[in-house]
């Protein structure tokens, strides 16, 4: 089969797509998926280049975004068919542990994401644990594929953590990314109301023109007063923030007394400064989030299913042979929406 697998890391060169055979043992819970579609992350190109502090090992095949067709399945396999179109759940808990056991897989000692610390799907076929996976419709695979890391870590942040509701107002820092994006269309189903941030007018358009029905705030050396402005003063309940050094200082200025701050990302670093007085002068809560729960998978997907209108928007869908491009691409940042490789 063909995949595309990490030796070393560093730059786009190391993106090769090699065949290898396939084991065509499976373990009796076990499924095999052909992979049609696999979406990109800035989690892949965390992977690629290294360095993240999180320990990393190679040989790996990248892609945590996986839908795809059933070939094959273990003889514990009841409630799946070959042939159906799966989703999976990109995340591995050990399974016994308290964390496991209570329904909060990413918070075991042994998780892995896969195509980060396990094998994911830059590849023709993936095997995954049954328990991993959902049915989901045939028609819009390529969007669907476009789900799991983005839409599973905005539900989390948002829904599970944050409590977010109708009567909220919520900032999203890069509102046209992947997961801003995410986020932006679980609020909107949800109700509450949305100022998301971009960083340039196109972006602000695209939102625009993709009906998205709140506010937009195209970031500048204001954008905190811009906020104030557009809430009276007070400040909004909740923030997403993923940007991490550029933006973290700004997110806790933004909240209003009582505010949620959703964190779950550095793309501009990860140490800064804080003014410690925000967070115990106006009470905020502040969480974290890794990925996210399968119970916040199965939620996220059932949410979805019933509101189709908010399923991600896809900016590209390239070959798996152009994975360079498509690397090239998310790193230069100009993308709405998720780039996706078609396998
Ligand atoms: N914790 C988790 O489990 C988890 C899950 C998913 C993603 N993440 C993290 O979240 C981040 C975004 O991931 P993604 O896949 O959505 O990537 P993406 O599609 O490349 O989006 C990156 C976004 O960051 C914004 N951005 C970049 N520089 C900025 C700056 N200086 N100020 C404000 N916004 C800035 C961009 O918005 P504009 O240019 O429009 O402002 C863009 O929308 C990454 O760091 C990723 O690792 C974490
Ligand atoms: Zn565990």
């Amino acid at each position: 089969m063909r995949s595309v697998i990490l030796e070393e890391h560093g730059s786009i060169e190391q993106l090769k797509v090699s065949t290898t055979s396939q084991n065509n043992l499976l373990k009796e819970d076990e499924i095999r998926v052909r992979v049609k579609y696999c979406a990109l992350n800035h989690l892949d190109l965390w992977l690629r280049r290294g360095g993240t502090g999180d320990k990393l090992s190679l040989p790996r095949v990248p892609g945590s975004d996986i839908a795809g067709l059933i070939v094959d399945k273990g003889s514990a396999v009841g409630h799946l068919n070959v042939g159906e179109a799966v989703l999976i759940y990109p995340g591995l808990g050990c399974g016994y542990c308290k964390a496991c056991l209570g329904g909060r897989e990413s918070q075991c000692h042994e998780f892995k994401v896969v195509g980060y610390n396990i094998d994911g799907g830059y590849s023709e076929f993936i095997t995954v644990n049954m328990k991993q996976v959902v049915e989901i419709p045939e028609d819009n695979l390529e969007k669907w594929a476009a789900v799991p890391i983005s839409y599973i870590t905005a539900w989390n942040a948002l829904v599970t953590k944050s409590k977010l509701n109708a009567n909220d107002t919520l900032v999203i820092w890069g509102a046209t990314g992947g997961l801003g994006f995410a986020a932006a269309s679980i609020a909107q189903g949800i109700g509450a109301k949305v100022i998301g941030i971009v960083g340039s007018e196109e972006k602000a358009e695209f939102l625009n023109h993709y009906g998205f029905s709140g506010e937009i705030v195209v970031r500048s050396d204001s954008v905190v007063k811009d906020i104030r402005n557009l809430t009276a003063n007070e400040g909004v309940d909740v923030v997403l923030d993923h940007v991490g050094k550029q933006t973290w200082s700004k997110s806790l200025k933004m909240l209003k007394t009582g505010g949620r701050l959703a964190f779950c990302g550095v793309t501009t670093g990860p140490k800064t400064e804080t003014d410690l007085r925000y967070i115990f002068g106006k009470q905020l809560t502040i969480t974290g989030s890794w990925m996210g729960n399968q119970s916040d998978f199965i939620e996220v997907v059932e949410f979805l299913k019933m509101r189709l209108n908010l399923l991600p928007y896809i900016y590209q869908v390239l070959n798996l042979e152009d994975v360079g491009e498509a690397h090239s691409l998310m790193e230069r940042g100009d993308h709405v929406g998720k780039i996706l490789l078609k396998i």
